[in-house]
């Protein structure tokens, strides 16, 4: 029995806003999520600094230094097991996790997509929602499974689309609603992991 936090990785491979805001959620009072790596697989990803500026461990795997896509989840993996992580959060990872990836983290892996799912799977979203004159818009917190941004969604943040909206008006301020969804869903899902620790039970 342990109530220990739930130790998550993060894998980003941009800016690392979400990152960011995760962060100064659970480093805010008592928390039951513990970030304890950043991994990407850009080596100038600014996550990575955010996680230096603020004393995580730091590490970056390119894609190009691996022989396979194979290779390089394995390294992934390792590295996260070692970390002792329990809970993966992508947050801007630009790559997709194969099934075996997924398999080995089953339903321990979440991420956050800026659109409201099963609309607008995949890139350029915001430009998407407007084209197809979408009246509303916003993002998902799912769980992963081995398709692209199809897993089980968790939960919802939702938008009305103004007229006067523009791609970047849009993706601004669906990021707003990304840095408040994400460390709620990541805290509620945390502190059922521990409760289901606590009771001997595992998903
Ligand atoms: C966010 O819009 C997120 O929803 C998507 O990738 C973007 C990452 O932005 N998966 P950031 O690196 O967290 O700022």
């Amino acid at each position: 029995m342990s109530d220990l936090p739930i130790r998550v990785g993060v894998l980003l491979s941009g800016r690392g806003s979400n990152f960011g805001a995760l962060l100064e959620a659970t480093r805010s009072g008592k928390s039951s999520t513990d970030i304890v790596i950043a991994i990407s697989d850009n080596e100038g990803a600014g996550g990575l600094d955010i996680a230096r500026d603020n004393s995580i461990t730091a590490q970056a795997y390119p894609r190009s230094s691996y022989a396979s896509k194979a290779d390089h989840e394995a390294q992934i993996s390792n590295a996260l097991e070692q970390a002792g992580v329990e809970l993966i959060c992508l947050a801007g990872y630009m790559r997709i996790l194969s099934a075996d990836f997924v398999e080995r983290w089953q339903n321990r892996i979440l991420n956050i997509h800026p659109s409201l799912l099963p609309e607008f799977p995949g890139l350029n979203t915001h430009e998407r929602a407007l084209e197809a004159k979408a009246e509303q818009h916003g993002c998902t917190v799912h769980l992963v499974d081995a398709g692209m941004d199809t897993g089980p969604i968790l939960a919802q943040s939702s938008l009305m689309v103004h007229q006067t909206d523009t791609s970047e008006t849009l993706a601004q301020r669906v990021l707003k609603m990304e840095h408040r969804l994400y460390p709620k869903v990541l805290h509620d899902f945390c502190d059922r992991l521990i409760a289901e620790k606590r009771n001997g039970v595992s998903v």
